[in-house]
């Protein structure tokens, strides 16, 4: 599928590793001018060696979310780079899990300082380029959780659902700007954040229950809705929340199907 990115730039955070590393992979295939951000140096300088070794022009920059500073640093860096911004991809996430009894109030603010307002911070340094580009595109990482949390995730299903509404407000102010912004909700994915795929079998195939798919999504079908929510082709898409889940709890009991 050709989505027409190339010759964008667009920036992803938390692109170190996961589901991020993988977008920025995608879209650097895809022909965009991508800057890897993590706060961890090693997998998005990785990533901007091994661009280099494809003839991609792929930048990998060390920025912590929950620092303005470095996060207005390094978007100032990618503008200087490219000469703009037009798409960021707020991927930087953290899991905090914990019953409401146990957690640690620290644990919660930890939480909302890098899954919320590390997306504030990119957003609003990110707001004077991609108002500028005439492809403006801000997206963000929900999760499945902002719809329907699971026992001990208050603080990151709280934080998702946050993420959700910060997304809508921005969609307003930044229509004026012809900019889009929406958010996705990614459902069960292995990575390093989850450990999904190295759970007992029992474990997984009661989560695998709630999957109308039955299987787990990969981080290319994540990047795939991305591609087409950095197009042209999602112009008239703005302040909405995208599921890419496999269909979780699309019914009640999805299991049935696969029972019969
Ligand atoms: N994996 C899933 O099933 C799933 C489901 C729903 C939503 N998500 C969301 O997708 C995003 C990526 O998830 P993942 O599974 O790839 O997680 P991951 O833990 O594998 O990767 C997260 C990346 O974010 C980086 N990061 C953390 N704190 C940061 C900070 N302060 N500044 C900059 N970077 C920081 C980490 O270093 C890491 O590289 C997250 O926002 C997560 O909440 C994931």
């Amino acid at each position: 599928m050709d989505f027409g990115i190339a010759g964008r730039v667009v920036v992803v955070t938390g692109a170190g590793r996961g589901i991020g590393r993988t977008i920025a992979e995608v879209f650097a295939r895809a022909g965009a001018h991508v800057a890897a951000l993590d706060v961890v140096a090693e997998g998005v300088e990785e990533f901007a060696a091994v661009s280099g070794t494809r003839g991609q022009s792929g930048l990998g920059l060390v920025a912590d979310v929950t620092d303005a500073g470095s996060v207005r640093a390094a978007l100032a860096r990618v503008a200087e780079r490219f000469g703009g911004i037009d798409v960021v991809i707020n991927n930087a996430g953290i899991n905090v899990e914990g019953r409401v009894i146990d957690l640690e109030e620290e644990a919660w603010q930890r939480c909302f300082d890098v899954n919320v307002a590390g997306v504030f911070r990119v957003c609003q340094a990110a707001i004077p380029y991609v108002s500028q580009s005439a492809y403006g595109r801000i997206i963000n990482a929900a999760s499945f959780a902002a719809v329907v949390p699971s026992i001990g995730s208050a603080a990151y299903a709280a934080s998702k659902a946050a993420v959700v509404q910060l997304t809508r407000v921005l969609a307003g102010e930044l229509g004026p700007h012809g900019v889009t912004v929406n958010a996705y909700a990614p459902g069960m994915i292995p990575t390093a954040m989850n450990g999904f795929a190295e759970m007992p079998q029992p474990a997984q195939d009661r989560l695998l229950d709630t999957l109308t798919l039955r299987r787990w999504g990969s981080a290319e079908e994540v990047a795939d809705l991305l591609l087409f929510l950095a197009s042209d082709a999602s112009r008239y898409i703005t302040g909405t929340l995208l599921d890419v889940s496999g269909g979780k709890l699309a019914t009640q009991v999805p299991a049935k199907a696969y029972e019969e």
